[in-house]
């Protein structure tokens, strides 16, 4: 089956994830600016990840303009790779389950420009004001420091999902 993986990393957590995955299933990974030699229709299987960004999965817009057969999604956030965070995702974004997969990058303030350096000051103070705050918030609340919770085995699920 010819697979490729494609991705948008800002600072370089998806770019690694998309990498093993890559290295796991003997294909390429191409960020998604440097894929438009890639002629997606060629692809039996192609294999999406996008940073977390608001809510949102940075790229994936993109990614659905270019009518990939057999998709398969992945994204990276510093969010805990929990259930929970997972669902959520797929329900504001209306992603099928069966094919999203979602793993838990960290954090690089150093490599993040001044706007979304800005936009994340503003997401720390709204969850600091929560009266209330999950399991989750606390967690990223401690990962706004900056943390590198990127670990190889987690990609085992879609792995085997892909070669199914
Ligand atoms: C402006 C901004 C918004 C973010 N929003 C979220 C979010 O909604 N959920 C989440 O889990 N992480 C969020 N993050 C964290 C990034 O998704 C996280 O750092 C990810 O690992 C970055 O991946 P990358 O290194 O491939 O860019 C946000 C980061 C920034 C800078």
């Amino acid at each position: 089956m010819k697979r490729i993986v494609l991705y948008e990393s800002g600072t370089g957590f998806t770019a690694q994830y998309a990498a093993w995955i890559a290295e796991e299933l003997q294909c390429e990974s191409v960020a998604l600016k440097n894929a438009k030699s890639v002629n997606v229709a060629e692809y039996d299987q192609v294999i999406f990840g996008g940073w977390m960004c608001a809510g949102k999965v940075m790229g994936y817009d993109k990614f659905v303009k270019l009518h990939a057969k057999n998709a398969v999604l992945f994204a990276v956030g510093m969010a805990p790779a929990v259930p929970e965070v997972a669902n959520k995702i797929i329900a504001d974004n209306g992603f099928n389950a069966e094919r999203f997969f979602y793993f838990e990058g960290g954090y690089r303030p150093e490599k993040v420009n001044f706007i979304m350096r800005t936009m994340m000051k503003m997401l720390k103070k709204s969850i600091e004001k929560k009266p209330e705050k999950t399991e989750e918030d606390l967690y990223i609340i401690k990962t706004f420091h900056g943390a590198d919770n990127a670990k190889k085995e987690v990609i085992q699920s879609l792995v085997e999902f892909c070669k199914k």
